[in-house]
Order: C-alpha cells, then sequence, then structure tokens
C-alpha cells in the first residue's frame, strides 16, 4: 500500500499534485459557480454579507489562509475561529452570515458542536468542506463540498489541507462572482492559476532533497521559529504546528512583525528561525523583520522564490521555491514546511504516522 514510501505521511504529501488536481477539476467544468456546493447553494449564497469559518488545528489554518482571500477578493468581512471557542461563546447571531466548518474527518467533535450552536442560534447558511464523504458534519450542513484528497492515513494532515485551500478558494470565487466583483477576465485569470497550480506544487516537492539536509539540521534542536506575514503567515503556523506535532520539537510561528513585541528575546544561536517569504506585498517588511534576527546570531532557513532576490549569507539558508503564483503561493509554500517536519521527525526516528498522544479523527472534547 505504501509503495517506494516509508510512511503514510510521505506518501500523502507527494499525493499532493494528484489530489490538488482532482479536487480542482470540478471548479474547471463548472467556473466559479454555487452548484459546486450544492443544489440549495444557488439560494442560500445569494445573499451573504459575511463569512464566519469555524475548525480545529490544520483545518483552522486552512480558514486563516481564506480569510485573506475572501475579504479581498470577495470583498466580503470573514473572521475565523477555533470551533472550541466559538462553540462556547456568545455569539451574535446573523442570518446573513454564511457559516464554514472546515473538517478532514467529518468527524471532529468540537467543530461538530460549533456547528450545531450556530444552527441553534438560527444561522441558516450552513457549508461544510469535508474529506469524507457522508460523514457527520457535511450530513448536519446545508450546502457542501467534498475535496477529493482520498483517505489520509497519517495523523498530520497533508493532502486534506492544501486541497481543503482549494475549496476556499473556489467558494471565494464563487462569492467574489455573486458578490459582483469578479468580471470574466478576472475569473479566467483565477481558474488558469488553480490549473497551473499541481505543477508548482510537483516542483515544490522536487525540493525533498534540499529540504532534507536542512531537516537534518534541525533535529538536535529543542526549538524552532517560524515566520511569516500576511497570506504566508498561516503556513508559518502550519509549518510550526506540522513540526511540533510529528519531531516533538518545540515550534512557534509568529506574524513576522510581531518579533520585536516579544519573541525576539529568544533569539540566539541556538534558535533556528523558518522564514516563509515568497516575493509579496509584505516581502519588504518580512526582510527588515529578519536582519533582527540576524542581528541577534539567529540561523535563519528561508524558503523565498527567485522574484524575492534572497542570497545565501553567513547564517543564512535559501531554498528557492517556485516561482511567485499569486494568491495561491500559500498552497505552493504549504509543501516545504511539511516536508521539513517530515524528515526532521524521521532523522529523530519518532513515530512519523502515529504520533505520541494524537488520534487521527478527536471524536471526543
Ligand atoms: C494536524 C491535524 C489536526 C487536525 C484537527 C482537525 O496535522 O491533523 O490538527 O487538523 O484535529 O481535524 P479535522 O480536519 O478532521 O476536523
Amino acid at each position: 500500500e505504501l509503495g517506494p514510501y516509508s510512511h503514510f505521511m510521505q506518501k500523502e504529501i507527494h499525493e499532493q499534485p494528484r489530489a490538488l488536481a482532482d479536487t480542482i477539476e470540478p471548479v474547471m467544468i463548472d467556473g466559479f459557480s454555487p452548484a459546486l456546493f450544492g443544489p440549495d447553494a444557488a439560494g442560500l449564497l445569494a445573499d451573504v454579507r459575511s463569512v464566519q469559518i469555524l475548525a480545529c488545528g490544520t483545518s483552522y489554518y486552512a480558514g486563516l489562509t481564506a480569510r485573506y482571500w475572501v475579504e479581498a477578493i470577495a470583498g466580503l468581512p470573514c473572521s475565523v475561529e477555533i470551533a472550541s471557542e466559538y462553540r462556547y461563546r456568545d455569539a451574535v447571531a446573523d442570518p446573513k452570515q454564511l457559516i464554514v466548518t472546515i473538517s478532514q474527518s467529518g468527524e471532529t467533535l468540537d467543530t461538530m458542536e460549533a456547528l450545531k450552536y450556530a444552527k441553534s442560534l438560527g444561522q441558516d447558511k450552513t457549508l461544510s468542506i469535508c474529506n469524507v464523504p457522508e460523514s457527520a458534519i457535511p450530513r448536519a450542513s446545508r450546502m457542501v463540498f467534498y475535496t477529493r484528497a482520498g483517505a489520509e492515513i497519517g495523523v498530520a494532515s497533508t493532502k486534506a489541507f492544501t486541497t481543503q485551500l482549494i475549496a476556499l478558494f473556489a467558494l471565494t470565487g464563487t462569492l467574489a462572482k455573486l458578490n459582483g466583483r469578479l468580471d470574466t477576465e478576472k475569473e479566467a485569470a483565477m481558474l488558469q492559476d488553480l490549473r497551473l497550480l499541481p505543477g508548482s506544487v510537483q516542483a515544490a516537492l522536487n525540493l525533498e532533497p534540499q529540504v532534507t539536509a536542512w531537516a537534518n539540521l534541525f533535529a538536535p534542536k529543542q526549538h524552532a521559529l517560524f515566520l511569516g506575514r500576511g497570506l504566508h503567515y498561516p503556513i508559518a503556523l502550519e509549518g510550526a504546528l506540522k513540526l511540533k506535532e510529528i519531531s516533538y520539537i518545540h515550534a512557534e510561528a509568529y506574524p513576522a512583525g510581531e518579533l520585536k513585541h516579544g519573541p525576539l528575546a529568544l533569539v540566539d544561536e541556538a534558535m533556528p528561525v523558518v522564514v516563509i517569504a515568497p516575493n509579496d506585498a509584505l516581502l519588504e517588511k518580512v526582510k527588515s523583520n529578519i536582519q533582527e534576527v540576524r542581528a541577534r546570531g539567529g540561523e535563519m532557513f528561508v524558503f523565498a522564490d527567485a522574484d524575492s532576490h534572497f542570497s545565501e549569507s553567513e547564517g543564512v539558508h535559501v531554498i528557492r521555491t517556485p516561482r511567485h503564483v499569486g494568491l495561491l503561493s500559500p498552497v505552493v509554500h504549504a509543501i516545504p514546511v511539511q516536508i521539513l517536519a517530515y524528515h526532521a521527525a524521521l532523522a529523530k526516528g519518532t513515530d512519523v504516522d502515529k504520533p505520541r498522544n494524537l488520534a487521527k479523527s478527536v471524536t471526543v472534547e
């Protein structure tokens, strides 16, 4: 079943070009259309005025990424909340708010309870993004988008995450269109970006030997810091989560602009700092943030595309990621952080597919 791979996680990382292409397929056929989200979606999505995303763990980070898209492209206010928090606070109901739950398994209890709570407040526009057909959360939702990642067996989520991002990008395009913010030209450009994505992801997978060399340097470390900004901040969060859950190295992620408000105090020669820094609107800001790290002796590991113009120097390692792919860049940059965590865990000899204390599907509170 594993084929040439040593673990399910490695296999699932490498399946991503296929999983993404499969998930993109219906979008290529229908374009951005409510039909992607089921028979009731045309009516339910027509008058959406804001979006509330609810999820846990890696699925929550997919939601955090989508917030940038929904606000920038669809022009709708979007908030993202950890399901186990939302379910216990007094949320203000809004019948024109779209509730989006994201869950690979479709069985996560906290996400299910958050959905039930939203429904009890009278929220009727409920959409589930899920990888397991007929699981509990999509069954309790009025609309559904099934990601086509295929069964995910490794406890650490990989292909489910990147396919969730596709679902959220398709949702963004659909809401933008319904909101009168997407002309034919812009839609065609977004669809073209989607079409090219599996190829860029394959190019990112081809970086495995270089990323592995870095991972071997990480294995003996106690701590690591991940930095990103804007669209790439959630990828820094995801990189830190992957590293801690399978290699047990303590990792934290910060938006790079937040460094001097506290975490810079942690930086010294023993602290490797991973930076997700492709060429985007905030690149120059990231560059000045990381000079602060370098000045404190922190060793930097930078993922940057050719347009970022980063060069290697004393204490600064650079891996060139595939050229900037616009708004979908977070999908491409998720790949190297997954590979980094996988190989760091391998070097440490931990149980990659079944990390201690964790379950694949969390059906208890
Ligand atoms: C991390 C991971 C978990 C899950 C979380 C939600 O690698 O796998 O953080 O993302 O438990 O699970 P689902 O998406 O099944 O609701």
